[in-house]
C-alpha cells in the first residue's frame, strides 16, 4: 500500500500556556476528502499552520507522502503540491478574474512579475490549455460570465470560490480549504460543493475546515472533529452525525450539527 498523503503524528502546538493543538495522531488517505470540523478556537487554522510550517509544532511530526516536513519552508512545502487557502478571501487587484486564476498556475512566480508573465505565457501553446483548464473551473462555479471582469469587483462569495480555483490551478496533490463557504450564499455554496467533487474526482486529496454541515456530510468521505485542541473524533460522516462526542462539542454552538 502506498503511503498516505498526509501522517500526522503525536502533533501539540502550545501557545504559552495554551495547548491549540494537543497530541493529535491523524492519516489522510490518497485521493479522499476530509472535512475538519469543531467550534470556535478549536485549532482547525493551527493545525493547518502546522501542515505548512506557518507553525513549528510544539512536539510531533507531520509526513507528506511518507517524507517528513520537519524544517521545510512554507515555500518547500508549496512546491511539494501541498496548498492551501486561507481564512478571509485574498484576489490580486488590478487582475481580472481570469488572471487571478492563472496566477495559480504559476505558483513559483513573484508577483509584480505575474503582468509580464502571464503576457508571456500568452504566446505560449500551454496557455490555451491552462485557459481550458481555468474556465472548466469558473464554469462549474458559475464565474465563467465575471472571467473578465476586475476580481476585485466579484462578490465576497465569488472572491472565495476564486482562491480555490486559483488554489486548483497549481495541481495540488494536497488541498486544504480553510472555511471556504464563510461568507458564502446559498447559491455559492452549492457551486462549492460542485467545485469540491469535481476536484475529489480528479484525484486530489482535500482536507476541508467546513462549519456548513450540510455541505460537509454531503461531500466528505471522512471527518475529523477537534475540539480545544483535541482530536475527539473521526470516521465517516454517517459515523460522526450519531457521535455523542460531535454533539458535544457543538453544544452552544449555532445550529451547526
Ligand atoms: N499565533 C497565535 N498565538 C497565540 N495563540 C494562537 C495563535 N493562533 C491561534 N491561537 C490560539 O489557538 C487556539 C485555536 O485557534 P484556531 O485559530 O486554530 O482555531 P479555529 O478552530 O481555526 O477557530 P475558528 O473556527 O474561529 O477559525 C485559539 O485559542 C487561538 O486563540
Ligand atoms: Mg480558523
Amino acid at each position: 500500500m502506498s503511503a498516505p498523503a498526509l501522517r500526522v503524528t503525536n502533533i501539540t502546538k502550545r501557545f504559552g500556556g495554551l495547548a491549540a493543538i494537543s497530541d493529535v495522531t491523524y492519516e489522510v488517505l490518497d485521493g479522499s476528502l476530509t472535512a475538519l470540523i469543531g467550534p470556535n478556537g478549536a485549532g482547525k487554522t493551527t493545525l493547518f499552520n502546522l501542515i505548512t510550517n506557518l507553525f513549528t509544532p510544539t512536539e510531533g511530526e507531520i509526513y507528506f507522502y511518507g517524507k517528513s516536513l520537519n524544517g521545510l519552508s512554507p515555500r518547500q512545502i508549496a512546491g511539494l503540491g501541498l496548498i492551501r487557502t486561507f481564512q478571509t478571501a485574498r484576489v490580486f487587484p488590478g487582475m481580472t478574474v481570469l488572471e487571478n486564476v492563472l496566477v495559480g498556475a504559476h505558483r513559483r512566480v513573484r508577483s509584480h512579475t505575474l503582468k509580464q508573465m502571464l503576457w508571456q505565457a500568452s504566446a505560449r501553446h500551454e496557455e490555451r490549455e491552462l485557459t481550458a483548464r481555468a474556465d472548466g473551473f469558473l464554469e462549474i462555479t458559475n464565474l465563467l460570465k465575471f472571467r473578465d471582469v476586475a476580481a476585485t469587483d466579484l462578490p465576497m462569495g465569488g472572491q472565495k470560490l476564486l482562491e480555490v480555483i486559483r488554489a486548483l490551478m497549481t495541481r495540488p496533490r494536497l488541498l486544504l480549504l480553510d472555511e471556504p463557504a464563510a461568507g458564502l450564499n446559498d447559491s455559492e455554496t452549492s457551486e462549492l460543493a460542485s467545485l469540491l467533487r469535481a476536484v475529489r474526482n480528479s484525484g486530489v486529496t482535500v482536507m476541508v475546515v467546513e462549519h456548513n454541515m450540510s455541505l460537509v456530510m454531503g461531500v466528505a468521505d471522512q471527518v475529523m472533529v477537534l475540539d480545544a485542541g483535541c482530536l475527539v473524533a473521526s470516521g465517516s460522516p454517517q459515523e460522526i452525525r450519531k457521535n455523542a462526542r460531535v454533539i458535544e462539542a457543538y453544544v452552544g454552538q449555532e445550529a451547526a450539527v
